[in-house]
């Protein structure tokens, strides 16, 4: 009897220190599982944030209403308060996975495509053969506008490409350290001639303009797809094709040269988001500019016999010009473009 009496009191006790230990470890035990919302303090009383960690609400409702609730483009507006972005990841797989992958090869689509057209037809010959009379297309100060440009974009560009793909184009075959000294002196070479390039866009569109505006006389040259179908086709000081190349050199370099400012001082911005556009506009608009530039090279060069002269030496062959320009040369000249072309005597 005794013994069972003193079983009891010892059960009585156990309980006792059970109880008062569980008393202590109750606070100790949940401030180690500790809810996300103390984390970022998230005390306001609002919804916004992971308020809710006891279990009815699944971790990935908790982070997803953290940041916005669903997966943020780069040009969602940011709600009032909220704390994360996914536009970061979204910019990072449009980089990766499409500019990087994909945009590289635009360029070389373009002179794959230029060098089956050459195969396949051959440089544009002058149909009456060359006068040997010229007259003047270009000033000088428009033609040094012009390779001004032509050198400050060829620099930018290739310099440009190189940061964009060095590490899938020169990594892989030079190795890391020669693409981190040619990313780091691209970097630097893009930073310098960046700027120059707004200044050399100026004045391009200033020496060019006069001209380039559209005409009806280009909607023929749009249906005859510039005489490839249907025949000879009429054209002022430059055609649709040129008046288009023109365009495309102002727009675009106007969207590059506001994205690289913006990425070049990024403290202009408050959001970040618009720093990631920055680089994904900047790197479709050049790469754009680089493939059509190819076609506009072809043309100048190798593709139109006479085109470069006028680049070079500021004048054209009449001949090159009634064919390509008649409507032109009936305004610079004051005779007709139909009259019979005069053969250059090669003696
Ligand atoms: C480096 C190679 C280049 C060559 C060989 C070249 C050649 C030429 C030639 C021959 C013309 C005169 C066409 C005519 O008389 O109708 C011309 C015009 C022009 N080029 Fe280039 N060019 C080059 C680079 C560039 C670059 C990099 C740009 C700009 C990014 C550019 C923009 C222009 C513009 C805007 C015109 C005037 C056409 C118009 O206003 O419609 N060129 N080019």
């Amino acid at each position: 009897m005794q013994n069972l009496t003193h079983t009891i009191r010892n059960f009585l006790r156990l309980g006792v220190l059970m109880l008062l230990l569980a008393a202590f470890a109750a606070p100790v035990a949940a401030q180690s599982v500790r809810p996300p919302g103390n984390a970022v303090n998230l005390d306001d009383g609002s919804q916004e944030g992971p308020s809710n960690a006891l279990g009815d609400v699944s971790d990935t409702e908790i982070w997803d209403n953290f940041r916005g609730g669903k997966p943020a483009d780069l040009l969602a507006p940011v709600r009032e308060g909220q704390l994360m972005t996914t536009s970061g990841q979204i910019w990072r797989e449009i980089r990766e996975n499409y500019i990087r992958k994909y945009l590289g090869w635009a360029p070389l689509i373009v002179i794959g495509i230029l060098a089956l057209f050459y195969l396949i037809r051959g440089p544009m010959k002058i149909s009456a053969g060359r006068s040997g009379k010229t007259i003047p297309r270009f000033t000088l100060s428009a033609r040094v506008a012009h390779w001004f440009m032509a050198g400050v974009f060829i620099i930018l560009g290739l310099t440009g490409l190189t940061i964009l793909l060095g590490r899938v184009a020169i990594a892989p075959y030079l190795g890391l350290e020669a693409n981190s000294v040619l990313t780091s002196a691209s970097m630097q070479g893009h930073n310098l001639f960046g700027p120059i390039f707004i200044f050399a866009l100026i004045w391009l569109f200033i020496k060019f303009v006069r001209g380039n505006f559209f005409q009806w006389v280009d909607i023929k040259w749009i249906f005859k797809l510039g005489g490839f179908f249907g025949g000879h086709v009429s054209s002022r000081q430059f055609n649709f094709g040129e008046k288009s190349w023109f365009w495309m050199v102002i727009l675009v370099g106007i969207v590059i040269s506001v994205t690289g400012v913006i990425m070049l001082f990024p403290g202009l911005v408050e959001d970040v988001r618009w720093l990631q556009l920055s680089t994904v506009l900047h790197a479709i608009g050049a790469v754009a500019l680089i493939s059509v530039l190819f076609g506009h090279i072809y043309v100048g060069t190798i593709g139109m016999e006479g085109s470069i002269d006028s680049m070079l030496k500021g004048e054209v062959d009449e001949n090159w010009a009634k064919e390509h320009h008649d409507l032109w040369y009936e305004e610079v000249t004051g005779k007709s473009a139909s009259e019979p072309a005069a053969k250059e005597e090669t003696t």
